[in-house]
């Protein structure tokens, strides 16, 4: 039997976009669906992490978010049958305890040089919120309270795949035990350890936090919503031929990388298939079509199930009740390592 413990997380802070999708989800589903004998998988809607960044008078909307986040993976391909599918708030007692051991050995300079900490922080670091700074730990917490094996996210969570690791080894050697696995990073099938960029400004990453909402495709977007914002996605004036250049045509390599990520088709593959395009209506027309062909069948599913809120219902009820039981033996177990 295979013992591993796939563990993976999404914000519940709007529906899955094309980077989550080729970044993390599509990947979620395919191993889903290989799933072997002893295997556990478990896919999180991480929504204590929706509140690092809290907004106000947005109690409705966590709430929205957080049932279509569950309707969004199971459009994606997730099986509820195969996958273990959970609220982290739902379990959260044990992922915050293990949250606050690991806070105990979690040097602060560590903390302090993340990317994301550095680049969501304001300026005056004296007003930053303590939840927003220490998040990466409690995303080390979700993993280790399962003891993940692998963590299949997109090249961006790489640094706090570092941290995760890092902690593991440090709770092991500190107490003497080789009770944590080593997490492995997983990265995104298709598009290997690249970025989907978002369409607007292609130097920045696809992102649901960020303002401009035609910068991103959701994958329930219908195929209007997809044209009109492949339409004003950011390109260049460089030639009428369409290759891969990520220096020099971050917009057009962008788009490459989603075609060759939904077709699962190599970069140069797809280069020969636009060569037959000499201008920006005809290029982007197509990719318009493979994203919409891509992307339908996703949108139908998406459609009835969050009309069936029992069936949602059935899924959160019985990813409580497995997930709960894991965490509930390994933090016994972790407890007892520490002397509690
Ligand atoms: P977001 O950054 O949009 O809020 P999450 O933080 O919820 O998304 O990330 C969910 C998963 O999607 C993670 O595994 C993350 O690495 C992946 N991901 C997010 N944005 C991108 C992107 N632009 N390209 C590739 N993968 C991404
Ligand atoms: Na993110």
């Amino acid at each position: 039997a295979d013992d591993a413990v796939i563990f993976s997380m999404i914000q519940p802070t709007g529906i899955i976009h094309l980077g989550n999708y080729l970044g993390a989800i599509n990947t979620w589903k395919h191993l889903n669906d290989k799933k072997r004998a002893g295997q556990k998988i478990i896919y999180g809607i991480a929504d204590l992490h929706a509140l690092t960044i809290p907004k106000k008078n947005h109690v409705a909307e966590l709430k929205q978010n957080r049932i279509d986040a569950i309707a969004a993976l199971l459009s994606c391909g997730i099986d509820p049958e195969i996958s273990t599918i959970n609220f982290q708030s739902m379990v959260g007692g044990y992922h915050t305890e293990l949250y606050w051991y690991l806070s105990c050995l979690a040097p602060m300079g560590y903390l302090n040089r993340m990317t994301q900490w550095k680049d969501k922080k304001n300026g005056d670091q004296s007003k930053e919120r303590l939840g927003l700074f220490a998040y990466p730990v409690l995303q080390a917490a979700d993993i280790m309270i399962y003891k993940g094996t692998h963590v299949p996210v997109g090249d961006d969570q790489s640094q706090h795949l570092e941290l995760t690791r890092y902690l593991s080894e440090r709770f092991n050697a500190f107490y003497d035990t080789t009770y944590f696995p080593s997490a492995k990073t997983l990265y995104g099938g298709a598009t290997g350890s690249k970025k989907i960029s978002s369409l607007s400004n292609p130097s920045k990453k696809m992102s649901k936090s960020s303002e401009d909402k035609s910068s991103l495709i959701y994958v329930t977007d219908t195929p209007e919503m997809i044209r009109s914002k492949i339409k004003k996605a950011k390109t260049d004036s460089i030639s009428d031929i369409f290759y891969y250049d990520l220096t020099e045509r971050p917009g057009v390599s962008n788009l490459l990388d989603i075609v060759s990520g939904l077709q699962k088709k190599s970069i140069s593959e797809v280069e020969r298939d636009v060569s037959q395009f000499h201008d920006y209506r005809s290029f982007k027309d197509y990719v318009s079509d493979v994203i919409i062909d891509a992307l339908n069948p996703i949108r139908e599913r998406y459609v009835k199930y969050t009309n069936d809120k029992q069936y949602l219902e059935s899924v959160i009820e019985r990813g409580y009740q497995s997930s709960r039981e894991i965490a509930h033996q390994n933090l016994t177990e972790i407890k007892k390592i520490i002397g509690l």
